[in-house]
């Protein structure tokens, strides 16, 4: 799992006044929106004994802990511990990560990670989401997989006829034609050629010549992103599918689908009812695939040229692991990881404050640019 990206945690309608508990990561988070209705993003682990922050209330625009009580302003600090006597300070390591969001496309966007705000890297386009040709529906799925095993899978071309048959692939024609690249360090998309199935259902009435080939946008973008356009001969439809890492083995799959034909709002049931018929179709297929995790070494599983998007991926991949992004799978401690250990991803303040360098109780996971210091308190590395 890779660091210092922005991620899409949840969809924005779903982010209220009431606390909400996102993962992400293999980290639990609290998402709240403020009185002003911008959104924040806390790490969802009290530093006091460990409650979850989600369980808690709002306090105009601080969370208040289930457990003892203890208020979190929106920039993590704590402002208010009930138990103290009136006078007595609040320490300074009374504080959790917060971590920077932003609203768009639908979603809601944590950065997770402690990149300062230029060195980030960018959250992709959706120019569809503000083109009013388009319809938008909103979809989800668990898939018991690796995050990886059903990112992957949606930018492979060659599957569609095996996995979804006449739904969207063509089983007599399954050639993948030669495809060319277009990369940069976040993401790669290429134009595929494909063999479209016959129409079926709604847009029968759609389709009155099938074409020999239909032209399908493919793509990733870092982290967890996939970009599938399909041009079928009535219209567009676009699908951008988050692959949310809940933990090693379980991924929360969140789709934002946008059509510009049949764009009443009647037709939304039958999108959302294609989208997660193709989900349920891929989920037994990637929930088989062994080894559960994503091998390293490109030689350990063989690579055709129709697998060009996948490879380009595992090289990048093997960059941003030499560069300290990846996020050890063994100290993820909220969600189903080791239970004897609290750590979480650093925010920025942790190194965007320096007097706050030590001030923070949970371990950082990955790479930590603190300074390695005992102090009195007793910090545990
Ligand atoms: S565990 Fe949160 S206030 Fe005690
Ligand atoms: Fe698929």
């Amino acid at each position: 799992m890779l660091k210092n990206f922005w991620y899409a945690v949840e969809f924005a309608h779903a982010v209220t006044r009431a606390p909400t508990k996102v993962t992400c990561l293999g980290q639990d988070f609290v998402l709240y929106r403020k009185r002003d209705g911008s959104v924040v993003c806390l790490s969802d682990l009290c530093v006091h004994r460990g409650a979850a922050l989600s369980a808690g209330s709002l306090v105009g625009d601080r969370i208040a802990c289930p457990y003892h009580g203890w208020q979190y302003e929106p920039d993590g600090a704590c402002a208010k511990i009930p138990a103290n006597p009136e006078g007595r300070g609040i320490p300074k390591k009374a504080r959790v990560d917060s971590y920077p969001v932003r609203e768009q496309a639908g979603l809601i966007w944590a950065f997770l990670g402690d990149l300062p705000a230029e060195e980030r890297p960018p959250i992709p386009a959706f120019p569809e989401h503000e083109d009013p040709a388009f319809s938008t529906v909103y979809v989800d799925m668990v898939i018991e997989a690796n995050y990886e095993r059903t990112f992957e899978n949606v930018v492979d071309a060659a599957h569609t006829p095996f996995v979804h048959g006449t739904r969207f692939g063509n089983p007599d024609k399954p050639q993948i034609p030669d495809y060319d690249i277009t990369e940069d360090d976040w993401s790669a998309v290429a134009d595929i050629r494909l063999s479209p199935p016959p129409a079926r259902g709604l847009w029968k009435r759609l389709y009155k010549e099938r074409p020999a080939e239909v032209v399908v946008t493919n793509g990733w973008y870092l982290p967890n992103i996939v970009k599938l356009h399909v041009r079928l001969p009535f219209g567009d439809m676009i699908l951008y599918d988050h692959n949310i890492p809940l933990s090693r083995d379980r991924t929360l799959v969140k789709i934002v689908g946008y059509r510009n034909f049949f764009t009443g709002r009647w037709a939304d049931r039958d999108a959302r009812k294609r989208i997660r018929s193709i989900l349920l179709q891929d989920k037994p297929v990637v929930e088989s695939q062994r080894p559960e995790l994503l091998p390293y070494d490109l030689p350990d599983e063989l690579h055709l040229r129709s697998d060009a998007l996948q490879v380009a991926y595992r090289r990048r991949r093997q960059k941003l692991m030499a560069d300290g992004w990846w996020v050890g799978d063994d100290d993820a401690a909220v969600a189903g990881g080791r239970a004897g250990n609290a750590a979480v991803i650093p925010s920025p303040a942790r190194r965007e404050n320096p007097e706050l360098a030590r001030a923070w109780q949970h371990r950082a996971r990955g790479a930590d640019p603190r300074p390695r210091e005992r102090t009195t308190e007793g910090e545990s590395e």
